[in-house]
């Protein structure tokens, strides 16, 4: 049965969901499903925006037929290449054979990388490009590295509908609701959505400002993303976001104690410093194993807070491997302008406050406060003022 909603008049949403993948990309954990968002115009000319994962091919193939109905499909513009978008492209290509795809010069590169056969079929297009569909005018717009070099996104100036590729997606499957006042977004979205930016695109801080620039000169009414909810207000909130997270700012004042401890005595430490902050009025904390949270979610929630606190066993002389997949993890992502601060323990020769150390200061814009907390095997009542004193140095440092 096909499941599709309208956008406008004539551009439908014939996209769905997967709520069966346990790991987006094979990485990352999608408890709540994601959507494979694409759509469809019925102009003069009949237009397809990017495709769908292989997994929902069979349900976006029914959604494809009952809006087009007899009609030909004429283009497929593809905005983006990767496999969760472009699967299906040469199944489109088998049931359409004349429609024409619509795409950069790296995304026919792609293409052909991914063994395609779209001999013939091409139209390439480039920064500034237009096309009319009919009453429809679109112009293309290089995103390059949001999130791979061959993106770009489409903007409908007829409607004001903009196809933003991957920017402004999120994880989590519609269940339904498709436009973002559908839902309580800031309630049931937001962390999904900041997980899904941080860890896809988060890397790409500053190609992600390119495009906010561009999206700035022109008047958008409508967002349509390949993942997550359709944008048709409010659009302040959203780029407001995207703002903060490409330019590598945190959103709150607060704290993020992550943990690495074998048998609870590193964790004992963390609790205490959480206590001593809560105590002093810093009550903005969280507090995370570093062994039993995904790195997706640490990564996500480092985005968001000012302060990380990472309290680490040694571990072979080196640091706790959990933690050492976190912190390179934030390197990879460029994570930046943050303030550190370190626990380490070990039951002879602690090695980890020196180790850590060294990696986060390889890190961009990124203050490791002084305070040295040395915890052999469990916390003791000789440790309170050195965790007294990382605690006060955490507060000033946010004045
Ligand atoms: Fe959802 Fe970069 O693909």
């Amino acid at each position: 049965m096909y499941c599709v909603r309208n956008i406008t008049e004539d551009l439908y949403w014939v996209g769905g969901n997967d709520r069966r993948l346990a790991l987006f990309e094979n990485i990352h954990p999608i408890e709540k499903g994601v959507s494979y968002n694409s759509y469809l115009l019925l102009d003069k000319k009949t237009v397809l925006f990017d495709t769908v994962d292989w997994s929902i091919c069979r349900q976006f193939l029914e959604n494809i037929q009952a809006v087009l109905g007899d009609r030909p499909l004429d283009y497929m513009v593809i905005n983006h290449m990767e496999p969760d978008h472009a699967a299906c492209i040469e199944e489109i290509i088998l049931r359409y054979p004349d429609v024409k795809i619509i795409c950069t010069e790296k995304a026919f590169m792609f293409m052909n990388q991914f063994g395609f056969h779209i001999d013939g079929k091409v139209m390439k297009v480039k920064e500034g490009d237009t096309m009319s569909f009919g009453k429809h005018n679109v112009v293309f717009v290089s995103a390059p590295m949001v999130h791979w070099p061959e993106a770009m996104v489409t903007y409908d100036a007829t409607d004001g509908v903009l196809f933003s590729a991957d920017a402004f997606g999120s994880f989590r499957s519609l269940d339904g609701k498709l436009f973002n006042d559908e839902v309580n977004f800031d309630r049931d979205w937001i962390d999904e959505a900041r997980r899904y930016y941080t860890n896809i695109v988060g890397k790409y801080g500053p190609h992600v400002q390119a495009l906010l620039k561009k999206a700035s000169t022109i008047d958008i009414k409508i967002i349509c993303p390949l993942h997550g909810l359709v944008w048709r207000n409010n659009f302040g909130y959203l780029l407001g976001k995207y703002d903060k997270w490409s330019r590598y700012e945190p959103e709150e004042k607060g704290v993020m104690i992550v943990y690495g401890t074998m048998y609870g005595n590193t964790e004992a430490a963390a609790n205490d410093l959480a206590t001593r902050l809560a105590k002093k009025g810093m009550t903005n904390i969280v507090m995370y194993d570093v062994s039993k949270t995904h790195v997706s979610y640490l990564i996500s929630e480092t985005f968001k807070y000012s302060h990380v606190v990472l309290a680490s066993v040694t571990y072979n002389l080196k640091i706790y491997p959990p933690m050492l997949n976190y912190i390179m993890d934030m390197k990879a992502l460029n994570v930046q302008k943050r303030t550190f601060g370190l626990i380490e323990n070990g039951s002879w020769a602690p090695q980890s406050d020196k180790l850590m150390r060294e990696l986060l200061n390889e890190m961009k814009d990124i203050t490791v406060l002084d305070n040295e907390i040395s915890v052999n095997s469990s916390m003791k009542e000789q440790d309170v003022d050195s965790m007294e004193s990382l605690a006060d140095s955490i507060i000033e440092s946010m004045k």
